[in-house]
């Protein structure tokens, strides 16, 4: 039997983890989020929920994965042999399939539109200009599937080649640049004008937007940009090596993945604040394909340079989220069914092709069709988003908290006593028995709109 890849080093473990958390929820659905639910109130809840359930989450997965080297089905036979509680993998897996179908239509529109920006053509439009471009651009029947599916297979090309070679290598060389041209934005954003406001409008929050309705929004948000509640971390935690400090890793990810999308709320709140202001999640799409493009132009040095390096960055955040994603399904498919790797990342690319261009129809020729009254696309996103993340997140802690034994718990944490989470040991069980669990069902059920008549 061949040996279990691994990554190399603790810093491409990090690496990896944090090109998993830090996507698109980051650099846009944070801003966008933060933007209509009140800024600096949003921000406050935001961060609670990062500390409270998503540490605690994060570590729970970090436990079964590197406690059992083994993808999620596996790792639950081992862990609770005898039961049929391994069936809750395919939850993981489903949500993966789900989430990297719609995500990689977007990311196919990224493509589009950094094409459009190198050859110069986002930097010379008025704005209704920019609008008419988007709009033919997703309901033209084929341009954009073509874009899916091209995304797809560059996925594919990454993951084929490994832990090693392809996800640590691609991690290692685009997180670093990823960091620089966020901070190259930053320093631009705060050169403006208009930088006071954005980040007053961020950073001071107004108790008196606080409602339930935005402290749940928070929290949904908090779990999808730290990437918990499917086993994408589970995955990328049992390719970790027995040395690597979960605790401290899983703080590090933590807040690495806020640090970004702190830097995107910077970098985009002095640019664009008025119009995320007085626009609801839904016209989110509008910000990064019609008026970041738009403003851009007036920046310093010209729309052409901007616009490069915006669509560069959520490129390459992008492909770091997407290829973790899709290891869920590679790693069940080698392990539980003995796939080579290029076959099972094979299957998994063309399952996700062909959702992928379902999804990508649902603003073209499938406009109309709907499941529950949702297209495609947003029945992908409720289902997954608002049901199984929450779902996975809740199982996770359950688990961890009360399933398996106490003595596999405490070694995975402290790597067999030899590191120490001792102060942090009893807040932290805490939380994943009962904090964690909690809040979680409060988003489930929000999410299923069942607090819909009283908030
Ligand atoms: N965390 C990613 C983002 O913020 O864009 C999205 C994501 C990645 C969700 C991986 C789920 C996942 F398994």
């Amino acid at each position: 039997m061949t040996e279990r890849a691994q990554f190399v080093t603790r810093l491409g473990a990090i690496a990896a983890t944090v090109g998993s958390a830090v996507g698109l929820g980051n650099i846009w659905g944070f801003p966008c989020s933060a933007g209509s639910n009140g800024g600096g109130a949003f921000l406050l809840i935001y961060l609670g929920c990062v500390f409270l359930v998503g540490i605690p989450v994060i570590l729970c997965e970090f436990v079964i994965g590197r406690g059992t080297h083994k993808n999620v089905s596996g790792a639950l036979k081992q862990l609770a042999p005898g039961t049929k509680l391994h069936w809750f993998s395919y939850v993981g897996i489903c949500a993966s399939i789900m989430i990297l179908s719609f995500y990689s239509v977007i990311c196919g529109w990224v493509v589009e539109y950094l094409i459009q920006a190198i050859s110069g053509n986002l930097s010379s439009q008025s704005s209704d200009e920019y609008e008419k471009m988007f709009g033919a651009f997703v309901s033209n029947p084929w341009r954009s599937s073509l874009w899916t599916l091209l995304f797809l297979l560059i996925n594919f090309l990454v993951l084929r080649r490994g832990i090693k070679k392809g996800i640590e290598k691609v991690a290692n060389l685009l997180m670093p640049i990823l960091f620089v041209i966020l901070i190259v934005f930053c320093v631009n954003a705060l050169t403006l004008d208009t930088a006071k406001d954005g980040l007053s409008f961020l950073f001071h929050p107004d108790f008196s937007k606080l409602t339930p309705k935005v402290a749940i929004s928070a929290m949904g948000q908090a779990f999808f940009s730290l990437s918990i509640g499917l086993s994408c971390i589970l995955t990328y935690a049992s390719y970790f090596r027995d040395s690597d400090p979960l605790f401290r890793n899983a703080t590090i990810v933590a807040l690495l993945d806020t640090l970004v999308a702190l830097l995107a709320g910077i970098m985009i709140f002095p640019v664009a604040i008025s119009f995320i202001q007085g626009t609801g999640d839904k016209d989110s799409f509008e910000l990064v394909f019609v008026t970041l493009p738009n403003l851009f132009n007036g920046l310093p040095g010209g729309g052409f340079v901007w616009s490069v390096l915006f669509f560069l960055l959520l490129f390459f955040a992008s492909l770091t989220s997407t290829i973790s994603m899709s290891e869920i399904s590679i790693s069940f498919f080698q392990e539980e069914h003995g796939m080579s790797r290029t076959k099972a990342t094979g299957v998994n690319t063309i399952v996700c092709m062909v959702f992928g261009v379902l999804c990508a129809q649902s603003f073209g020729v499938l406009s109309d069709f709907t499941i529950f009254g949702k297209t495609i696309f947003g029945f992908f996103i409720f289902l997954s988003n608002d049901v199984l993340l929450p779902l996975g997140g809740v199982f996770f802690a359950w688990f961890v908290g009360w399933f398996i034994d106490k003595k596999f718990v405490d070694n995975q944490l402290t790597n067999f006593g030899t590191s120490e989470v001792s102060v942090w040991r009893k807040p932290l069980m805490f939380c994943i028995r009962y904090i964690a669990p909690m809040v979680i069902v409060v988003i489930f059920l929000y999410g299923l709109g069942l607090f819909d008549a009283i908030l």
